[in-house]
């Protein structure tokens, strides 16, 4: 591991002891009826990770559910300010959202996370803090040309303008996830749509209760 200038950190503290809670997530999700789980959208700017994760959660919401959006560009104005895009950079970044996640997994909500987390072994480190089933790695798979063409943020032409550096998809790379367990083509799909295909994974994974079935 290695710090946001490159230098190695090693974990130095001493004399720290792990705690037990006494309300544990099992008893969370008994009480408000659902689990808790990592939604971890990954993709090129611009490929809708944002406005995928926020209308998802808006649908959570709605259902009475306990969820949470963490967002890259939100992020990087607070927790992680302190860092840019090189490699080492990014993967600090993922490294922090990881364990964020693994946090409010435990305080019973289902997070989601939307980070362009352009690296496969970054997002590999992120699972494997949890247990298998608590992480779905969503590929938000709007190929570049499209992505390039909204250019929502402007940053595209800007990075072809050699204005910006280490920008994914021209200048940095973008590693697709071999076995996400979504992949959704946020550029053929409307909205709507890819929202319906997520809750619709939650409820087969029972991550959420099928109300429909009850009614
Ligand atoms: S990550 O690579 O470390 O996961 P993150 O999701 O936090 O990136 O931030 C990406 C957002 O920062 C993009 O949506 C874009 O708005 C902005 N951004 C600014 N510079 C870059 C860059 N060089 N590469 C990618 N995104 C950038």
């Amino acid at each position: 591991m290695a710090d946001h200038s490159g230098e190695a950190i090693t974990p130095n503290a001493k004399n720290i002891v792990w705690h037990e809670v006494s309300v544990t997530r099992d008893a969370i999700a008994r009480k408000r009826g659902h689990r808790s789980s990592i939604l971890w959208f990954t993709g090129l700017s611009g490929s809708g990770k944002s406005t995928l994760a926020n209308a998802v959660n808006a649908a959570l919401f709605e259902l009475d559910l306990s969820s949470y959006v963490l967002d890259g560009d939100n992020i990087r104005h607070g927790l992680c300010r302190d860092l840019g895009f090189s490699d080492l950079n990014r993967e600090e970044n993922i490294r922090r959202i990881g364990e964020v996640s693994k946090l409010f997994l435990d305080a019973g909500v289902i997070v989601l996370t939307a980070f362009v987390s352009p690296f496969g072994a970054d997002r590999e480190r992120a699972r494997s803090l949890v247990n298998e089933g608590d992480f779905l790695e969503i590929h938000c798979a709007a190929d570049l040309a499209t992505c390039e063409t909204r250019d929502t943020k402007g940053l595209y032409a800007k990075a072809r303008a050699g204005q910006i550096k280490d920008f994914t998809g021209i200048s940095s790379p973008y590693e697709e996830p071999k076995n996400p367990e979504l992949k959704i083509d946020t550029g053929l799909m409307d909205l709507d749509t890819c929202v319906e295909v997520v809750i619709s994974k939650l409820i087969e994974l029972k991550v959420v209760p099928d109300l429909a079935s009850n009614a």
